[in-house]
C-alpha cells in the first residue's frame, strides 16, 4: 500500500511537471482527487481495510492527497504567472510610434467669410444681432417700403408659410426689428439664412445666408456708405482693391446702388472669372429711405443712414475662386478639405 502510494505521489508529480496548460492540470486534478480520481478510489477502499490499519493508512492516502493536490496548486499559480507575463510582453505600448490621426472638421467656406466679416465690422465698432427666420410680411416687405402689388415682391419669390407668415427672403428685415428697439444711434451687421423659391443650380438656391449692415446717426452721408464699404472691400480681397458703385434701386434705400470690385484674379483686365468685365458685383446698398425711417417711427430730417446686404455665399465663392454654389452645401468632405 505504501510503496504504492509513493509510486501515485511521484507519477503525479512527474506528470504536473510536464503539464503545460490549465487543462492538462485540470485533467490530472480529475485524475487523482476527482470523483473517480485514484486517491479517492483509495479513500473509499478504507473501509475494505482490518480496522486497526484504517488510521494509518488514512493519514497516508491523506498525506499524499496533500501533496499532490499542494503541486498542482502550484502548477496552476506558475501557469497563471508566465501567461501574465506573455501577455504584458504582447502589449507592450511603443510610446516612440507616431500617433494615429484624429479626423478633424473643417471650417465651411461660408462660415470663414461670415467671421472674416464679423471682425472687420466690429473692428469698425459695429454690434452683431440676428433677426427671425420666419417673419411677419410686415419686418419682410411692408416696413421696407414693399406694400402689397410692389413688383420686388415678386422678384424675391417667397416661401409663404399662411398668407401673412413667410421665410424671410433677405436680411433686411433685420433692420426693421433694429430700429423697431428705438435705439439709436445704431451700427449693427445681421448674418443669417434667407429663404427664395428658387430652382438649385450653380449660382442659385432656395436657401443662401446674407449679411445686413445698418448705421443710423445724425450726419451720415453716402460717403460714409462709400468709405464703409471700401474699407470692407479691400480688408476681404486685398490692398489692391478698387470698388465701384453703380446706380441701381431698392425700395427701402434711396440713392440706392450695386456696389462692384475690381477683378482680383486679373486685377480689372478681365478674364473668364470676371467674364472679361473686369469687376464683380458684391453687394446692394443705399441711403435708408426716409418713408422707412418713418414707417419704423424715426424722424427723417433728424437722422440718416445707410444699409447694405451681401450674399455671404458669393464673398465665399470669390474668396475662393469657388464656381458652383451648389458645392456649399454638399458636404463632400473632399472640397471641405480645401479650406
Ligand atoms: N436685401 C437686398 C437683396 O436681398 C440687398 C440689399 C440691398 C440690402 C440694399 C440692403 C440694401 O440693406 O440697402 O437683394
Amino acid at each position: 500500500m505504501t510503496g504504492n502510494l509513493e509510486q501515485i505521489i511521484r507519477d503525479a508529480q512527474k506528470a504536473v511537471k510536464e503539464a503545460a496548460t490549465n487543462e492538462d492540470i485540470e485533467k490530472l486534478r480529475v485524475k487523482y482527487s476527482g470523483k473517480k480520481g485514484e486517491i479517492t478510489a483509495l479513500l473509499k477502499g478504507l473501509k475494505d481495510l482490518p480496522p486497526e490499519e484504517r488510521p494509518r493508512a488514512g493519514e497516508a492516502i491523506n498525506k499524499a492527497r496533500t501533496q499532490i493536490e499542494t503541486a498542482i496548486a502550484q502548477a496552476q499559480a506558475g501557469i497563471r504567472e508566465k501567461t501574465m507575463e506573455l501577455r504584458l510582453a504582447s502589449e507592450t505600448l511603443d510610446v516612440t510610434l507616431p500617433a494615429e490621426e484624429v479626423p478633424q472638421g473643417h471650417t465651411h467656406p461660408n462660415t470663414i467669410a461670415l467671421e472674416e466679416l464679423e471682425r472687420i465690422f466690429i473692428g469698425m465698432g459695429y454690434e452683431v444681432v440676428e433677426g427671425p427666420e420666419v417673419e411677419k410680411d410686415y419686418y419682410n416687405f411692408e416696413a421696407l417700403n414693399i406694400p402689397d402689388g410692389h413688383p420686388a415682391k415678386d422678384e424675391q419669390d417667397t416661401f409663404y408659410i399662411n398668407g401673412d407668415i413667410l421665410l424671410r427672403t433677405q436680411t433686411s428685415s433685420a433692420q426693421v426689428h433694429e430700429m423697431e428697439k428705438g435705439r439709436l444711434p445704431i451700427r449693427m451687421i445681421s448674418p443669417g439664412r434667407v429663404f427664395r423659391s428658387d430652382a438649385v443650380d450653380a449660382t442659385h438656391s432656395p436657401s443662401f445666408h446674407q449679411v445686413e449692415g445698418l448705421v443710423i446717426d445724425k450726419g451720415i452721408t453716402f460717403a460714409d456708405l462709400k468709405g464703409t464699404l471700401e474699407v470692407m472691400a479691400r480688408e476681404l480681397f486685398g490692398e489692391e482693391t478698387k470698388v465701384r458703385f453703380r446706380p441701381h434701386h431698392f425700395p427701402f434705400t434711396e440713392p440706392s446702388a450695386e456696389v462692384d470690385v475690381s477683378c482680383f484674379k486679373c486685377g480689372g483686365k478681365g478674364c473668364s472669372f470676371c467674364k472679361g468685365e473686369g469687376w464683380i458685383e458684391i453687394l446692394g446698398c443705399g441711403m435708408v429711405h426716409p418713408h422707412v425711417f418713418e414707417m419704423n417711427g424715426i424722424d427723417p430730417d433728424e437722422y440718416t443712414g445707410f444699409a447694405f446686404g451681401v450674399g455671404l455665399e458669393r464673398i465665399a465663392l470669390l474668396k475662393y475662386g469657388i464656381d458652383d454654389m451648389r458645392l456649399m452645401y454638399d458636404n463632400d468632405i473632399r472640397f471641405l478639405d480645401q479650406f
